[in-house]
């Protein structure tokens, strides 16, 4: 072994990985050798990809760069202009948005002239992009309770306050959990000093919550305490059990672990599980009692249709098992990564086949999977219609008459996205709902304006042009970014697993130092006209 002198290379650089030219890869596990010898050709790793390295990602589809507002703003003028009111009612006020529209866009000319790319230089009006981020959350924004530093002015910077006066959309896609997704946002919004809603997040668990109606009875696994076990009850989940209630039925079934009085006040104590059975078991968060977690899911997996004391003849009688993500280590505050969710499937998927000489067969979410990025679009896009819808609420509201200078000031104000965000929250619902793609049924009459010109210029907002996802670990990350759309585009960070001077076993599109700069390159690159 080598004395390396940079620390954070000695600790996260990989001894084990390597992409196909032999190079070592960045992502596996903490120590550098010597001896970085590719894995032999045969070995079989107990995470399944799934086939994603396989897929081809959605070919990009033709989609306009002009800001969402100008596009929304010069569907509003095509349609006044055509005489098609809203309906009689709004006729005024539709005239009124018109006219502020249009001093909004004094400077711009609406027209995309003959395949030429449009200059997005002369415009320096408030106005929504036409393309969006997503960031990852643990080695982007932060690393255990430390929030990377450059995160807020990031922030600030998409919140508009950057030279353009361009408020860009986002959403975070986390592997992360175990925590309900308000909490999620209460606490980002403190580490990044401007307001995220729930509707921004997508947790490794948030899209499990399309299993609800598919499972009567679920061991839900991972968390503090039963936290786990409220956000499952927050999802639909019927009946949720956590490992403790099975330890409390019978604390032989973990014999070296006994149950505190704290734990034991959230059992659940009335269950026999000999005669309760387990249609799924679902890994919601990082276990934090691996001994006794794996003992229960190895059994029930195991189990005679899913009843704690069985065994199965041929083992394929047990719950279905799904794992809210798969990364095999993560960053945190300590210098070396920390094994994850990820290395808690290997141990179980060894375990099973040592028992049973079989493959492991899991269901997973998050990141890289399709499943979570499909999720992620209808996520952005709900995001993106409520970041238009809050544009056009600002326009509705500045006084008729108003000079371009006040109206200007008026949208770059509500680009801070200040309180209006929690009116579209309560009146959306939460973004977990995967149904919750383009509906608005509110019959708020403040917001009847907005809803019906939003809905008389298409239930379903323009497509982004571009979405840069920002991420620290090629193997989730960037693999998830490059795989599924080729409207996606990879940016690599170095405040987390990946670390430099190694080689990413994923390719991104770019590598940057942090967050602050992935998000500087980002608008740069669009305002040259090249995203
Ligand atoms: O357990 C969380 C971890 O595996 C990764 O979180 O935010 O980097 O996707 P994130
Ligand atoms: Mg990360």
């Amino acid at each position: 072994m080598t004395e390396i002198n940079n620390p954070r290379l000695f600790l996260r650089r990989s001894n084990t990985s390597s992409n196909l030219n032999g190079v070592p890869s960045a992502t596996k596990f903490g120590t550098i050798s010597d001896d970085r010898t590719p894995r032999k050709s045969g070995f079989q790793s107990f995470l399944n990809n799934d086939g994603i390295d396989q897929m081809k990602p959605e070919p990009k589809k033709a989609s306009s760069s002009i800001s969402l507002s100008d596009q929304w703003a010069g569907s509003l003028q095509q349609m006044t202009k055509l005489n098609e009111p809203v309906d009689e009612e709004s006729n005024a006020a539709l005239e009124g948005l018109v006219k502020k529209s249009q001093t909004a866009l004094s400077s711009l000319s609406l027209t995309e002239s003959s395949g030429k790319r449009y200059r997005k230089k002369i415009i320096d009006h408030p106005r929504v992009a036409s393309y969006a981020f997503a960031f990852d959350i643990d080695g982007v924004i932060k690393n255990g309770p430390q929030t990377i530093p450059y995160a807020r002015e990031a922030m600030r910077m998409l919140n508009g306050d950057n030279k353009y006066r361009i408020l860009v959309p986002y959403i975070f896609v986390t592997n992360g959990g175990g925590n309900p997704e308000s909490e999620r946002a209460k606490d980002l919004s403190k580490r990044l000093d401007c307001e995220i809603n729930e509707e921004q997040i997508i947790q490794g668990h948030t899209p499990m919550k399309s299993l609800a109606s598919l499972y009567k009875n679920v061991l839900v696994v991972g968390g503090v305490g039963d936290t786990c076990r409220k956000i499952a009850e927050g999802y639909g989940f019927e009946n949720v059990y956590i490992p403790l209630d099975v330890m409390y039925w019978n604390p032989a079934v973990s014999p070296y672990y006994t149950l505190s009085e704290e734990e034991k006040k959230i059992c659940k104590k009335d269950v026999n599980f000999s005669k309760t059975k387990i249609d799924a078991i679902l890994v919601f968060a990082d276990s934090r009692n691996w001994a006794a977690d794996e003992q229960i899911i190895l059994e029930l997996l195991l189990s005679k249709g899913g009843y704690m004391g069985t065994v199965s003849k041929n083992y394929n009688q047990g719950p279905a098992l799904y794992f809210a993500h798969s990364d095999f280590i993560w960053s945190t505050d300590y210098k070396l990564s920390r094994y994850g969710m990820g290395a808690l499937q290997v141990s179980i998927a060894a375990l099973y086949k040592e028992t049973t000489g079989k493959e492991l067969k899991v269901t997973r979410f998050g990141k890289p999977q399709r499943g979570t990025f499909k999720f992620a679009k209808k996520v952005l896009s709900n995001w993106r219609r409520d970041v238009l819808e809050e544009y056009v609420e600002v326009l509705a509201e500045i006084p008729d008459g108003e000079d371009e200078d006040a109206v200007t000031k008026r949208l770059a104000k509500s680009i801070n996205m200040g309180p209006m965000k929690k009116k579209c929250s309560s009146r959306r619902g939460s973004n977990t709902s995967m149904s919750s793609t383009e509906s608005d049924e509110s019959g708020d009459s403040d917001e009847g304006l907005t809803f019906r010109v939003m809905n008389a210029i298409g239930r379903q907002i323009p497509q982004p042009s571009t979405v840069y996802f920002v991420g620290d670990t090629p193997d989730s990350d960037i693999r998830f970014a490059n795989s599924h759309d080729e409207s996606w585009y990879s940016i690599l960070v170095k405040t987390g697993v990946y670390q430099e001077g190694t080689v990413p076993k994923y390719q991104p599109k770019k590598i940057e130092d942090n967050v602050l700069e992935a998000v500087k390159f980002a608008i740069r690159r669009e305002a040259k006209g090249i995203g």
